[in-house]
């Protein structure tokens, strides 16, 4: 189906979309560095209230993207804009490394959380001090998934920072309808 350049992402995509990358950021900007060392010393997590809610809003990014799925199943068809091949391919690209990311940090989070025996510490006064079925699982031993997880943390700013980049580009240079698409309607009078 191709449309118009006025075609738009309906409001649910939108609220998604924007609600998820508000998040992310902050869970990033969040992101408890030396958390290693606070373990080895002994310090329970919970009285850390960058780790209480970077894992929090890291759960709450895990739960959106899961309905966000369900919906990006049911919902009508997204906008296709009319663009060059080998944008389209880019930006398919980008969205696919964006939804992999978007699963595979909370995954990474508790692998990490799981095989090292550290709780899982949220707000309200949450905790989870075992994850066995994590623990035992032969997935856990694979990697040091605590250096997986931030690795991922870092690239994804760096991804979506690339597809924040070509959505101002459509819109600035090449003025279609690109960033407009995830954008509510401007009312008119
Ligand atoms: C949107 C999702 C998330 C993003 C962007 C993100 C990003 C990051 C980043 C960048 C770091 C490294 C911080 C540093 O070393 O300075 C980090 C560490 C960490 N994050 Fe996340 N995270 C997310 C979700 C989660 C979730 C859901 C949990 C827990 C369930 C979690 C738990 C942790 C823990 C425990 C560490 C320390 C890891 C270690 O040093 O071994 N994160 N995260
Ligand atoms: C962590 C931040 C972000 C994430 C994880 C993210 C992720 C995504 C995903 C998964 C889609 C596909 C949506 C769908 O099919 O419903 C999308 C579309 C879109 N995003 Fe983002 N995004 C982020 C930040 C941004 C920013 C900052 C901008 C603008 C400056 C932006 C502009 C757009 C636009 C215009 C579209 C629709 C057009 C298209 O790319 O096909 N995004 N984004």
């Amino acid at each position: 189906m191709t449309t118009t350049s006025t075609a738009r992402y309906d409001a649910a995509s939108q609220v998604f979309h924007w609600v998820t990358a508000i998040i992310v950021t902050i869970a990033f900007i969040l992101g408890p560095g030396g958390f290693g060392r606070l373990m080895h010393d002994g310090v329970d997590p919970a009285t850390h209230s960058d780790i209480v809610w970077h894992e929090s809003l890291g759960l709450v990014v895990f739960l959106l993207t899961a309905l966000r799925l369900t919906w990006v199943a049911l919902r009508p068809a997204a906008p296709r804009m009319v663009m060059a091949g080998w944008m389209r391919s880019a930006s398919r690209l980008l969205h696919v490394a964006l939804w992999a990311m978007l699963l595979a940090l909370p995954a990474t989070a508790l692998l990490a959380l799981g095989s090292e025996n550290h709780p899982l510490t949220l707000l309200g006064g949450t905790r989870v001090d075992q994850l066995p079925l994590i623990a035992d699982s032969t997935l856990a031993k694979l990697a040091d998934w605590g250096d997986v997880h931030k690795f991922l943390g870092d690239a994804v700013m760096w991804i979506a920072g690339l597809h924040a980049a070509a959505a101002l580009y459509h819109h600035v240079i090449l003025k279609d309808g690109v960033l407009a698409s995830m954008l509510p309607r401007r009312r008119t009078r």
